[in-house]
């Protein structure tokens, strides 16, 4: 794993947002793994800069999302495909059509979660997969578990995600209970991953996940087996 420690959010946005361009300069037909979170949502605004100064284009690119809320249409102004569409897709010259979220409205949320994974097989697999990562140490919303799983699957949040994600929302009562999540063969099988990590909170939870022991009960720390990880943390 490679840690790259900076002063600021902003230096994380700008370091995050110029390894993704790399990726689609020297593959404009790339597979980006992206994902939602207040975390990217400064590289998202510097990949748009990127694209409008004319750096970078993202006519060819196919982006999957990590995870969804379950219940929520992509006309939920919470729902993640909003959270994209708002963040970025709207904002560089992607067709929406490359673009996929996880369905949180299927009705079968098992079946949607095959259907998801054999989707990104079809599109060759992710090139490289954003993260950010929850206070429990969740990756995706792959919440701490007795063991990691492997497909996109249906879960039902944490207490402490609910808590964590309630200042998006009216109140705590309005979160979602349940969401839909890439598994972990999905994001371990990307080529490259690039977690972003910002603020105090999430440093004791990076720490477990980077030296402590691989352990499902810290999702995040199954990363420590893949070979090509970067992590960019600031403290403010
Ligand atoms: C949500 C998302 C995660 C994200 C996490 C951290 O729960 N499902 O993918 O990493 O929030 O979010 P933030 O960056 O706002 O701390």
């Amino acid at each position: 794993m490679k840690l790259i420690e900076v002063k600021t959010y902003e230096e994380l946005s700008e370091i995050a947002a110029n390894i993704i361009a790399a990726q689609v300069i020297l593959k404009p037909d790339c597979v980006l793994g992206l994902a939602t979170g207040s975390t990217p949502v400064g590289t998202y605004k510097k990949l748009a800069e990127k694209n409008k100064a004319g750096i970078i284009d993202f006519s060819a690119v196919k982006t999957v999302n990590l995870d969804e809320y379950e219940g929520l249409e992509g006309t939920h102004d919470q729902s993640y495909r909003y959270f994209m569409n708002k963040n970025l897709f709207d904002n560089i010259n992607i067709d929406k059509k490359n673009t996929y979220v996880p369905n949180g409205c299927a009705a079968d949320l098992e079946k949607e979660g095959k259907e998801y994974d054999e989707l990104i097989k079809s599109l060759g697999g992710i090139d490289i997969q954003l993260l950010g990562i929850g206070v429990d140490g969740h990756i995706g919303f792959n919440e701490p578990d007795d063991f990691f799983t492997a497909a996109t699957h249906p879960v039902v949040l944490d207490p402490s995600t609910i808590e964590a994600n309630a200042r998006f929302f009216a109140s705590a009562d309005d979160v979602p209970r349940k969401a839909i999540t890439m598994g972990m063969m999905s994001i371990m099988q990307a080529k490259k991953i690039l977690m972003v990590a910002n603020g105090k909170n999430k440093f004791d939870i990076l720490k477990a996940s980077i030296e402590g022991p691989v352990d499902p009960k810290v999702p995040a720390s199954i990363l420590q087996l893949h070979p090509d990880v970067t992590v960019i943390y600031s403290e403010v």
